[in-house]
C-alpha cells in the first residue's frame, strides 16, 4: 500500500515565505504546488534556491482546470498546508471560489475530506512583515482581511493558524495521525489469510 504524502500549497505573499520554505525543507513526502503569483514572488524575493534545495516536487499554475488537483481524487495526500496564504486566497477560499490551483486544492481537499491547515497573512490590524531585499515593511490588514479570516475558521476540517509554531505542531500532529493510520491500515493488510 503506498503511503499518502502533504501537499503544500504556496501563495504569492513575501509575508513568512522564508520561514514556510524553512519548515518544507524539514519535511519528507511533500509536493509543492505553486500560485502564479507565488512563482513570481519566489523570483523577487531570491528564494528559488531555497525552493530547490526542499527537494520536493513542484506544481505550478498552469492550466485553467487546476489539472493536479487530481491528485486529491486518487488519495495521495493526508493533508494540504497552505502557507503562507495571501488576503487574496484566503477570500477566495472563504467564499467557495476555486478558480486557480491553490483555491481548487483546498476546495477539492474539502470534497474528500483531506484536512487543510492554513496560515493566513493576515492574523492581526497590525502586522511586521518582510518586503523584496529583506527589509521589514508595517502592514495594516483591513477589516474584510481579517473577517475573510475569521470565515474560514468556522470551516469544516480546517484548522487556520496563527504563527509558525502553530504551524508546525499542527503538521507535527496531522504526521503522526496519518502514520498511525497507514501503519494500522497495513496491519489489516498483512493479517488478511493468503488465498
Ligand atoms: C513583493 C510582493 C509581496 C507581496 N506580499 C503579500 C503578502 O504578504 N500578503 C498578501 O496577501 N499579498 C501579498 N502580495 C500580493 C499578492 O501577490 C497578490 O494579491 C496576488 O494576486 C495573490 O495571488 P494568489 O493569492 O493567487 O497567490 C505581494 C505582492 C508583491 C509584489
Amino acid at each position: 500500500m503506498q503511503a499518502q504524502r502533504l501537499a503544500w500549497a504556496i501563495t504569492g505573499s513575501g509575508h513568512y515565505l522564508r520561514e514556510s520554505l524553512a519548515l518544507l525543507q524539514t519535511l519528507q513526502e511533500v509536493d509543492v504546488y505553486l500560485s502564479r503569483a507565488a512563482a513570481e514572488i519566489i523570483q523577487q524575493y531570491g528564494f528559488q534556491a531555497a525552493l530547490n534545495a526542499t527537494g520536493h516536487k513542484v506544481y505550478q499554475d498552469k492550466t485553467a482546470s487546476s489539472v493536479p488537483v487530481e491528485r486529491f481524487y486518487e488519495g495521495h495526500y493526508h493533508t494540504l498546508v497552505i502557507s503562507p496564504a495571501t488576503s487574496n486566497t484566503i477570500a477566495k477560499m472563504a467564499y467557495g471560489f476555486s478558480d486557480s490551483l491553490v483555491t481548487n486544492l483546498f476546495a477539492q481537499a474539502g470534497k474528500t475530506r483531506v484536512p487543510s491547515i492554513v496560515f493566513a497573512c493576515d492574523t492581526a490590524p497590525e502586522l511586521e512583515s518582510e518586503a523584496p531585499k529583506s527589509h521589514m515593511v508595517k502592514v495594516y490588514p483591513r477589516a474584510i482581511d481579517l473577517d475573510n479570516v475569521a470565515k474560514l475558521k468556522q470551516f469544516a476540517d480546517t484548522q487556520v493558524v496563527e504563527d509558525m509554531d502553530g504551524l508546525q505542531h499542527a503538521i507535527m500532529q496531522r504526521l503522526i495521525t496519518a502514520h498511525a493510520i497507514h501503519a494500522h491500515d497495513g496491519l489489516h493488510l498483512e493479517e488478511l489469510p493468503a488465498s
